[in-house]
C-alpha cells in the first residue's frame, strides 16, 4: 500500500504504478464497505472541489459530487459555458485560479485532439491535483470502477478473458476513451485483452502498443480482432459498446454512415450465448437500448451496469481521500 499519494493528478493510470492502482482499489472497497455500514467517513472535511464540465454528464457529475459530500467536503458544478472561457480565460487562468480557490480540480474534455492536452495544461498551472473526468483518450475513473466490478464479480483478473467489442450506436459519435483506457489496465492486471472492431474502428496506434507493451511486462496478452461473434467466444467478461470512427474521420456525419454498414452489431441473447455461461455483462453507459444491446442482456442476469455504475462512487472517494486530504 502506497501512503504518498497527496497531490498527485489522475489523468491516465498509465501514470500510476501497480502498487498505487491497488491501493486505489483498497480504499475504494474499504469506502464501500464504510458506507454500507453507514460509518462516516468525513476524510476530505472544509475541502472543496472544482467540476468543470465541457460535456453531458450523469454519472460522473453524480458520483463525484455525491462522493464529495460523503467525504466531508464540497462539490462545485461548473458548466463551461457559464464561465469566462469563451472571453479568453485559458487552460493556464483556470489551473492558477482555481488551483488557489479549490483543493482539487475535475475537469471533462473530451473534445478531439484538444481534450487531453487542455487537461495536462491546466493541470501544469495548478497547484492542487487535477482529477481527469475524461477526456480525448483516457476515462481513467471509468476504466478503474470496471477493474473494481471485475475483481468483485469474478475475483482475481489475472489469465481472465475480456472482450472490448465496439457495437453499433445511432445516438452519436462517442469517444474512444474508454475502449483506450480498458486496454491499457486490463493488460496490467494480467488479463487476456480481446479488443474487436470493424476496420474503420480503430484506436489510436500508440495506445495499443502501449497495451501491448503492459500484456508482455504483465502477463497477459491483446489479441486484435475483426468478427463480432468472434470476440464473444468463451469471454469471460463481455463490454460491447460503441465508439466513433475517431481515427478515420473526424467529420461526425461521415462516422454516422460508416456506422450504418455494421448495424449488426448488437449485444444481443445469441451473441452473450457465445461467452462463457458466468460471461458479465458490462458497459459504461449510457447504451442505445435496442440498438447497441439488447434490453435483455442490459437488463439479464449477466449484467452488472449498476454495480459498475455504483463503483464509480467508491473509486473516486479513493482517489480524492488520497490525492487532496
Ligand atoms: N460512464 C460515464 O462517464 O457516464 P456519464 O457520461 O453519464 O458521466
Amino acid at each position: 500500500m502506497q501512503t504518498n499519494l497527496r497531490g498527485r493528478d489522475m489523468i491516465t493510470t498509465q501514470e500510476w504504478t501497480r502498487d498505487e492502482i491497488d491501493t486505489i482499489l483498497d480504499v475504494a472497497f474499504d469506502l464501500k464497505r464504510q458506507r454500507a455500514l453507514g460509518v462516516p467517513h468525513a476524510y476530505l472535511r472544509d475541502k472543496a472541489l472544482a467540476m468543470l464540465f465541457f460535456f453531458t454528464s450523469t454519472r460522473t457529475r453524480g458520483s463525484f459530487e455525491a462522493g464529495m459530500a460523503q467525504l466531508g467536503g464540497h462539490a462545485a458544478f461548473i458548466d463551461s459555458t457559464t464561465t469566462q472561457i469563451s472571453h479568453g480565460d485559458t487552460a493556464k487562468e483556470i489551473g492558477e485560479i482555481f488551483g488557489r480557490y479549490y483543493d482539487g480540480i475535475a475537469i471533462r474534455q473530451c473534445d478531439w485532439d484538444f481534450g487531453n492536452r487542455y487537461i495536462r495544461d491546466v493541470a501544469a498551472a495548478s497547484r492542487t491535483p487535477v482529477l481527469n473526468m475524461q477526456c480525448d483518450i483516457y476515462h481513467p475513473f471509468q476504466i478503474l470502477a470496471d477493474l473494481m466490478t471485475i475483481i468483485e464479480k469474478k475475483g482475481d483478473p489475472r489469465g481472465l478473458t475480456i472482450n472490448v467489442s465496439w457495437a453499433y450506436a445511432s445516438s452519436y459519435q462517442k469517444p474512444i476513451s474508454v475502449p483506450q483506457s480498458l486496454i491499457l489496465l486490463m493488460t496490467r492486471f494480467g488479463m487476456h485483452v480481446r479488443l474487436t472492431h470493424p476496420p474503420e474502428y480503430k484506436l489510436m496506434p500508440d495506445i495499443v502498443a502501449q497495451a501491448q507493451d503492459n500484456a508482455r511486462k504483465h502477463g497477459g496478452s491483446l489479441e486484435l480482432l475483426d468478427d463480432f461473434d468472434a470476440g464473444f467466444q468463451g469471454a469471460d467478461v463481455v463490454y460491447p459498446k460503441s465508439w466513433g470512427a475517431l481515427l478515420t474521420t473526424t467529420d461526425n456525419a461521415e462516422s454516422a454512415a460508416i456506422g450504418r454498414r455494421y448495424t449488426d452489431w448488437i449485444a444481443d441473447d445469441r451473441r452473450m450465448a457465445l461467452a462463457k455461461r458466468d460471461a458479465i455483462y458490462m458497459h459504461c453507459l449510457p447504451a442505445d437500448r435496442n440498438i447497441e444491446v439488447a434490453d435483455s442482456v442490459i437488463d439479464g442476469e449477466q449484467s452488472v451496469v449498476y454495480d459498475e455504475a455504483e463503483n464509480r462512487l467508491h473509486v473516486q472517494k479513493a482517489v480524492m481521500a488520497l490525492t487532496m486530504a
